[in-house]
């Protein structure tokens, strides 16, 4: 069979070990989609910038001109933010190519504009690293447990503020130097107020919440609080009372008077105490942690990698794997765009 042929939509932190990985693994990626996979263009903003490992004449500054390519059939965005990739996703689904994309910020803003274009253009639109890195949490909602009753999604979803209370937690690291590291080690959005001041985790809990829910909730709809005020006291007072403080998203369904589930959902980021015997106070570092509670699957809980480059480029390049093999098939996967179609169920406080 023919080739089938990647464009990459940013190369930073992430796009860059996408780019590794195509390369290092291509014989099996080939055997395993029954093509080979070929990356033809990479748009970038600045051409001359030094990237290790990416061929130069691959790097465009013309995404429009990249994503609509006619020979082009999947299109990776790993730029971030809402524009252009917004219209740059649009512009690859309108030309017939199916995405993957680690946006969560977009996919929380205006996943509905996205999901609506995958089904009117008959493509798909895959994004399982947009929440937690490398944990595999977007399929097992999307697909293993969508016949279940999900009444919780609760944890640890943002990488850098984990890795910044984890430091003033456990080596006395200032608020501004934990930072610091976790923009180094590549856990941080490009603009790192985005993880402080907890849009991140917002935007994740939004996905989540849908997926859980089957309802549209945006990021608008999340009650958020960031980490921006917790200081080295704060740390020092939970841990004399045996406590960790974690930045939590806690996405649940809120039942109505009669104990059914009718009331709506409610959706919330903010600070917890939690006690050191909680399972969510050993997760260190950029690792995430999340538990899902259904009504017949019971409690499951998901750990790992929730940052950096090289967990997200597996969650990408697994996208990329499911993706190609349907494009082989001339098949589609689920079909998120019905949650255009939803009865939006009122936010709740709790
Ligand atoms: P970076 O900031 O490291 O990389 C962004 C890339 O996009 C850069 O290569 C940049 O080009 C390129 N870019 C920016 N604007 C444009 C534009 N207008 N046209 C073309 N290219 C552009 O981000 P990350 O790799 O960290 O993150 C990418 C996405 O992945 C984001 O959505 C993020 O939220 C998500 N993500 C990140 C994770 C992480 O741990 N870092 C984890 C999970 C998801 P140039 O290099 O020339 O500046
Ligand atoms: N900035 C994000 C985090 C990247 O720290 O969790 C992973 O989504």
């Amino acid at each position: 069979r023919p080739p089938l042929k990647i464009a990459l939509l940013g190369c930073g932190v992430v796009g860059t070990e996408v780019v590794r990985l195509l390369d290092e693994q291509a014989a099996d990626l080939a055997a395993r989609v029954g093509a080979p996979l070929e990356l033809v263009g990479i748009a970038v903003r600045r051409k001359d910038k030094r990237r290790e490992g990416v061929p130069p004449e691959l790097l465009t500054t013309d995404a429009t001109g990249l994503v609509t390519r006619p020979d082009v059939d999947i299109v990776i965005e790993v730029i971030g933010g809402i524009e252009p990739a917004r219209g740059l996703l649009l512009d690859a689904m309108k030309s017939g190519k199916s995405v993957v994309t680690a946006n969560k910020a977009l996919l929380a803003e205006d996943g509905a504009t996205l999901f609506g274009a995958a089904r009117e253009h008959g493509v798909d639109i895959y994004y399982e690293a947009s929440v937690a890195g490398a944990i595999p949490l977007l399929r097992p909602l999307r697909e293993s447990l969508v016949g279940d009753h999900v009444h919780r999604v609760m944890g640890i979803v943002n990488g850098t503020t984990n890795y910044i209370l984890d430091k003033m937690d456990t080596s006395g690291s200032g608020f501004s130097e934990a930072l610091e590291q976790a923009q180094a080690l590549g856990y941080a959005e490009a603009d790192p107020t985005a993880d402080v001041e907890g849009f991140d985790a917002a935007a994740k809990a939004a996905i989540l919440a849908q997926l859980a829910f089957h309802t549209r909730v945006t990021a608008a709809d999340v009650h958020r609080e960031g980490i921006a005020d917790v200081t080295s006291a704060d740390i020092a007072s939970a841990r004399a009372m045996g406590c960790v403080v974690k930045l939590l998203a806690i996405c649940q369904r809120v039942p109505s008077d009669d104990g059914r589930n009718g009331r709506g959902v409610s959706v919330r980021v903010h600070p917890v105490m939690i006690p050191r015997t909680h399972p969510l106070a050993n997760v260190r570092e950029a690792y995430n942690a999340v538990f899902v509670e259904a009504q017949s699957a019971g409690s499951l809980m998901f750990y790992g990698a929730g940052a950096g480059g090289a967990p997200t480029a597996s969650a990408v390049l697994g996208d990329l794997v499911a993706v190609a093999r349907n494009r082989v098939h001339g098949t589609r996967g689920p079909a998120e765009s019905t949650y255009a179609d939803l009865p939006v169920l009122p936010m709740a406080d709790t």
